[in-house]
């Protein structure tokens, strides 16, 4: 079926056929090329974009300036107290007021309800740049970096996430391994699984795409004959500190360390994380969780050990973010 992104918003991909999400990332493996290549032509002069944040990035901000920035593209950056968003004005009136002065909406926040609303109300296309429930842009970064390290097409790559599956980025890799046909494994306790009705729909994408869904609870038999291991913080940006214990109570069996590396039987598997991640003391909250928890002096949700190992490829796939998030921008505005 033919299609066309121009004007389309990208709010979880829940709604974009497999096909679509096959060009975002193709189109994001040419401009990779004809950025190394010095041939990427800017095909979005004159457009302005504004850059929502309610929650801090590294990024996922980046990858927005320096991606428009590349294609001859404005952006205006709003932290989470820079604008009258939602304190003084309300998400409707906002996305009116943007929706006549830029191109296109970046979002970054809480409920995947205020960056539908902003869709709805701005008439531009609005980018997710992570709400509690999604992480779309994410997760175009994470096909494409599992296609190129695997060199397998999206239906013979097989991938596992381990620890808390209920939160942005569990959902969302559930749901692409479902659509794309994917063999995927979620390691976690049952109560860190995704939301009943986003297992429904994800089983929904499965029957038609093809894809195998395994949930376990039991760590080694979700990593068995992976070619990735993917997980991510055990306690997101918006979650009160205080459920820290409970959460290393409930998810350090499903740490990502050697033995678990080992336990997948492939020797050439690798390590996936969206980042931030918490593998050592070096940063604030580590340390904080470390000193609480000297029992993860090897690392929180990944040790030290898997994180600087070969067989982990994050930054590689950090880099990533440029070009897929500039493949959205590009497909929806150029
Ligand atoms: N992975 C990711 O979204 O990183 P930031 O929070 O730094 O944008
Ligand atoms: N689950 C994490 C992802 C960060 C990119 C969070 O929401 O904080």
């Amino acid at each position: 079926m033919p299609f066309n992104l121009r004007g389309r918003s990208l709010l979880s991909l829940c709604h974009h056929t497999p096909a679509e999400i096959s060009y975002l990332v193709d189109l994001a493996e040419d401009l990779k090329r004809a950025k190394r290549a010095g041939t990427e032509v800017p095909r979005l002069q004159g457009r302005n974009i504004a850059l929502l944040f309610e929650k801090t990035s590294t990024r996922t901000r980046s990858s927005f300036e320096v991606a428009a920035a590349d294609q001859g593209a404005h952006t205006t950056f709003f932290g989470p107290t820079d604008s009258q968003f939602g304190r003084k004005e309300s998400v409707k009136d906002s996305a009116r007021v943007f929706g006549q002065i830029y191109d296109a909406i970046e979002y970054r926040g809480f409920a995947q309800k205020t960056v539908e609303d902003l869709a709805r109300y701005s008439g531009v296309p609005v980018f997710n740049g992570l709400t509690d429930e999604w992480h779309p842009t994410q997760m175009l970064c994470d096909l494409l970096t599992m296609r190129e390290h695997s060199g397998k097409p999206f239906n013979r790559i097989s991938f596992a996430y381990m620890g808390d599956a209920r939160f942005n980025t569990g959902n969302s890799l559930l749901m692409i391994g479902a659509k794309m046909g994917m063999d995927v494994r979620i390691g976690a306790p049952k109560a860190y699984w995704p939301a009943p009705e986003i297992l429904k729909m994800c089983e929904r994408f499965a029957k038609a795409s093809g894809a195998r869904i395994t949930l376990t609870e039991d760590p080694e038999e979700a990593v068995r004959g992976v070619d990735f291991i993917h997980t991510d913080i055990w306690v997101s940006m918006g979650e009160p500190a205080d459920v820290w214990d409970k959460r290393i109570a409930d998810l350090r069996p499903y740490q990502v360390n050697s033995a678990l590396m080992k336990a997948s039987g492939n020797p050439h598997v690798k390590f996936m994380h969206c980042l931030p991640a918490y593998h050592n003391d070096e940063t604030e909250v580590g340390r904080a969780v470390i000193k609480a928890h000297p029992e993860l002096a090897s690392g929180v949700e990944v040790t030290e050990e898997v994180f600087e190992s070969p067989s982990s490829i994050v930054f590689e796939q950090a880099g990533n973010r440029l070009h897929t998030i500039k493949a959205v921008m590009v497909a929806a505005l150029a």
